[in-house]
């Protein structure tokens, strides 16, 4: 990437840094206050848009912008590129191809479908709470938030049982190493070894489609190939897992810090939507977003070339004065607008429904099962790099409100 020509300030901005997760509300609030679009040399160069009104701009501009995963390996959602792991579908394609896939997707995640799971979800988040109150002393991430959008996803998908656990290991690994490190390269032949086990379970729907959306590709006129519909599969089981898993965990400590919340969430069951959408702005599951320039352009005075590589700032966009009144405070009274933690334009968030049903029922069956759920901060553990997908590792929590042991 040519970063010579550029007229924006260039810094050494390194998203997958712990100094990052660290600081980073105030260097976006450095970049909003004076270059909305800047330029980090860090892996090969490649710009920051922090302003939300940039930024989406970037996100609605399909003719100037995509999120294609190149021949060779580069491009698509994520800076660096995962040179190695299979080509998301429809998360990184373009035009009338990823048009295309929504379309196949459309009715098993459209509203009036996904209110029709209520029951479904409510099921999953029964069994799950009532392991956790048996033990009493339990890991509110392990237990709850990492098993619930993972059950949800892969159930409505139709990944059987005896499959998950793989699956999710492969998820998990794929999000876990820090870029450019041997443990990231082992880690991709393991995501390749879910993928071909995921081949099996696709042969068997083949044969016998049954009611998932699995099947649903299948028949589908699309005709995918084994690889396309896998493809879909890990989208669909990524973007449900790793963000929702990420939100619910963030809500379990925000309101271990903030009793006067929960309290009023108690009384108030129906202010758990406004909270959740308050909690996505507040710190963004998915962090940044990549997008490759196809076409020259200029963006806030910025002229960016074929081949530059841009990272959204999620984050940023979230917390900028100019759209959220003091965005550095949180509010779930504020007035309603249009956060970008569910993206906006052609790619946005297919689960967007789903996710916000998981999350309702999820935490309103917590504080009325468990109102008194306490968690060790001090023992909790963060992971380092909040680049991409900020979360919590550990939370280990406690009930009183369980059987005696
Ligand atoms: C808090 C929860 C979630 C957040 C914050 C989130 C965030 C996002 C964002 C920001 C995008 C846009 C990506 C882009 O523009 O390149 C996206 C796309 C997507 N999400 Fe989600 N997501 C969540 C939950 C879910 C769930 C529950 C599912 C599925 C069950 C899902 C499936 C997808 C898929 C398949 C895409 C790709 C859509 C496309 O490219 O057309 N997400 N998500």
């Amino acid at each position: 990437m040519n970063v010579t020509q550029t007229r924006c300030p260039v810094h050494s901005i390194d998203h997958h840094s712990a100094e990052f997760a660290e600081r980073r509300h105030d260097i976006f609030a450095e970049l909003r206050r004076d270059a909305p679009i800047a330029m980090s040399d860090c892996y090969g160069g490649f710009y920051i848009a922090a302003s939300y009104k940039l930024g989406r701009h970037i996100l609605r501009d399909d003719e100037h912008f995509s999120v294609s995963r190149f021949e060779d390996g580069t491009g698509g959602l994520l800076i660096p590129a995962v040179m190695k792991s299979p080509k998301l579908r429809p998360g990184e394609l373009d035009g009338a191809e990823h048009l295309a896939y929504r379309k196949a997707l459309h009715d098993r995640f459209k509203p009036t479908t996904v209110k029709m799971l209520q029951p479904f979800v409510q099921r999953i988040v029964d069994e799950t709470l009532d392991a956790v109150i048996s033990k009493r002393q339990f890991d509110a991430m392990h237990d709850l938030a990492a098993v619930i959008p993972a059950r949800v996803v892969l159930e409505y998908l139709g990944v059987p049982r005896d499959s998950q656990v793989s699956v999710l290991e492969g998820l998990a690994l794929g999000f876990r190493a820090a870029p450019d490190t041997a443990e990231a390269t082992d880690d991709t032949d393991q995501f390749r070894a879910v993928w071909r086990d995921l081949l099996e379970v696709i042969a068997e729907k083949r044969r016998s489609p049954g009611d998932d959306v699995m099947s649903t590709l299948v028949r589908s006129d699309l005709n995918l190939t084994d690889e396309q519909l896998l493809s879909v599969v890990m989208n669909v089981a990524l973007g449900g897992t790793v963000t929702t898993t990420s939100w619910m965990s963030y809500a379990m400590m925000f309101l271990e810090q903030h009793r006067d919340l929960r309290a009023r969430l108690i009384e108030n069951p129906d202010d758990v939507a406004p909270f959740g959408e308050e909690l996505l702005r507040w710190f963004s599951p998915a962090s940044s977003l990549a997008r490759n320039v196809i076409q020259d352009t200029e963006v806030g005075d910025v002229p960016l070339k074929q081949g530059d590589r841009v990272y959204v700032a999620i984050t940023s966009l979230n917390r900028d004065d100019d759209v959220f009144e003091d965005a550095g405070t949180f509010d779930i009274d504020r007035e309603r607008k249009q956060h970008m933690a569910f993206g906006v334009g052609a790619h946005f968030c297919l689960g967007v429904h789903l996710a916000r049903l998981e999350f309702r029922i999820f935490i309103q069956s917590l504080l009325s099962r468990l109102p008194d759920y306490s968690i060790d901060v001090v023992r909790s553990e963060h992971n380092q790099s909040a680049g991409v997908t900020p979360r919590w590792l550990k939370l280990p929590a406690s009930t009183n409100l369980g059987e005696s042991p």
